[in-house]
Order: structure tokens, then C-alpha cells, then sequence
């Protein structure tokens, strides 16, 4: 989690000129699962956490890549979901808890260095407590930042998201604070994680596999969804590049019959 560049110790405010992409085109909320560390540390004969490890490296120069197109409000990352958690074996689970904490800590003042702010989506109070406060600390931190937004799904999975919003809603109904008319897309919508935030208008994922895997499935109902072979580890900012490109020439109608 950090703005440090493919060589590390690099800013935002270095010598590399900004990516632009074609026709001014730029999606203002990217998101990626970031799928196959597995598959990468299997094909060197290394331990999954290995592969893990790597693709924090990944997701700190695709940060900073991100953060270097003028345009991209946000991006959010799905470092960890609710099936995760539940499904892989607790080794695995403490080396990403550990592996998290290594990075917000290495990274945070790289982060500040480049006015970048933090936030976290998910249910992370069930996250060990040692994780949350280091999340909780750098998250509040970076919110005097004024810069791109870096949101990260830990413990996240977006069918509880919208379950846990339609409850928020049913409770003001019952209370007689809402009328069932009330319950509109816009009224959900406030009560999910991501209130006020932007739908997701790039969705990349990496590892080939061609499934949304629980993430941000109301957030993504119009995103442009560009699916790569590329395993999460080696996704670096030409592979981005290549992504934005394409998102580029999408014609995003929107439902309707010309571009919007
Ligand atoms: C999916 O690959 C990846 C994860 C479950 C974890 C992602 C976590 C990181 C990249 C580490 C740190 C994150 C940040 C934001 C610093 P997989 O294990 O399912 O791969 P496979 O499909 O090849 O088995």
C-alpha cells in the first residue's frame, strides 16, 4: 500500500511523467481483485504467503500508477474477502493479517509523502485487533490528505454488504422513518460502505479467471470489466497502462443507445 514506485523509494513526484490516457478518457473509480498470488508463487515453487507478499509489491506500483493519472479518484483493492477468511487455512490468513500490518507500516509515510488518503471497506471489526489498529491509526492519519482516495476490502463481501444495508433500511421502516416508496436505489445505496462514493468505472481483474467473486456487485452494475491472464504479482504500471487504454475506447451507454 504505498505510492513507492516499481523502483522502490520512488514518489508520485518524481522523474516519470504522468500516463494520460487517449482522448482525455479516465474512469474516476478503478478497483481490482487482485487474483493469482497463488499461482505465481506455485509456478516458482515458493509458498503461497511468498505469492502474497508479491503482490503487495504489485499493489504498491499499481497505487502509484494510479495515483499518476490525473483523474482517478479512487482506487480500491480486494486484499482479503469474508470467504477468505472463512475458507483458507489460518496459516495463510495470519500471513496476510502480518503481511498487511508489514505493509501500512513501511508505507504509510510514502502515502502521507504523496497525499494520498486511506480507507477500508469490509467487516473489519472482526479483523485481529492488532490489524485494526494500525488500520484505524493509518486510515486516520491520511484523512488530512486531500489526494487520490486508497480504499482496501479486507473481510469484505458484497452480498453482506447489501444484506447489512437492507437492514439499516428496514429499521427506519419500522421505526415509520421511511415509507416503503422511500426505499429507493439512492437510499440503499447510502447505507452500503461506499456511500458517497463514485460507482466503480474500471474493474480489472488479473489470473484469467472470469468471475466478480463477491466484490462490490452494486457498486459495479455499469464498470467496464477488463479480465488479464496476468498473474496479480507481475501486474505493474504497463499492464494498468494497457487497461486504461482500452477503457478508453468503451462506449459506456449506460443503458441507452448513444455514448452519454
Ligand atoms: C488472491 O490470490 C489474492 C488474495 C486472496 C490476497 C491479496 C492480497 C495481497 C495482494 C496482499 C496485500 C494487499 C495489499 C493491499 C497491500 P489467490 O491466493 O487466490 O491466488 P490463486 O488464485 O493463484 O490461488
Amino acid at each position: 500500500m504505498s505510492v513507492a514506485g516499481e523502483n522502490d523509494g520512488e514518489t508520485v513526484s518524481g522523474a516519470e511523467p504522468a500516463f494520460k490516457p487517449p482522448h482525455g478518457v479516465v474512469p474516476r473509480h478503478v478497483a481490482a481483485i487482485m487474483d493469482g498470488n497463488g499461482r505465481w508463487a506455485q509456478a516458482r515453487g515458493l509458498a503461497r504467503i511468498e505469492g502474497h507478499d508479491a503482490g503487495a509489491k504489485a499493489a504498491h506500483a499499481i497505487t502509484e500508477g494510479c495515483a499518476r493519472v490525473e483523474g482517478i479518484e479512487r482506487l480500491t483493492l480486494y486484499a482479503l474477502s469474508y470467504d477468505n477468511l472463512r475458507k483458507r487455512p489460518r496459516s495463510e490468513i495470519s500471513g496476510l493479517f502480518k503481511l498487511l500490518r508489514k505493509y501500512i507500516r513501511k508505507e504509510l509515510p510514502t502515502v502521507m509523502d504523496n497525499n494520498i488518503r486511506l480507507a477500508v471497506i469490509g467487516e473489519t471489526g472482526e479483523l485481529p485487533k492488532y490489524l485494526q489498529r494500525e488500520v484505524n491509526a493509518a486510515v486516520k492519519k491520511s484523512s488530512v490528505n486531500s489526494g487520490m482516495m486508497l480504499c482496501v476490502a479486507l473481510n469484505y463481501s458484497s452480498r453482506r454488504e447489501i444484506a447489512h444495508a437492507a437492514r439499516e433500511v428496514a429499521r427506519l421502516a419500522a421505526k415509520g422513518e421511511l415509507r416503503p416508496r422511500q426505499i429507493t436505489q439512492e437510499k440503499l445505496a447510502e447505507h452500503l460502505f461506499t456511500a458517497g462514493v463514485p460507482d466503480v468505472d474500471l474493474l480489472i481483474r488479473t489470473g484469467g479467471e472470469r468471475r466478480v467473486s463477491d466484490f462490490l456487485l452494486w457498486q459495479i452494475a455499469y464498470a467496464e470489466i477488463f479480465v488479464t491472464d496476468v498473474f496479480w504479482p507481475d501486474f505493474r504500471a504497463p499492464h494498468l497502462h494497457e487497461a486504461l487504454k482500452w477503457y478508453a475506447t468503451r462506449q459506456r451507454r449506460f443503458g441507452a443507445l448513444e455514448d452519454i
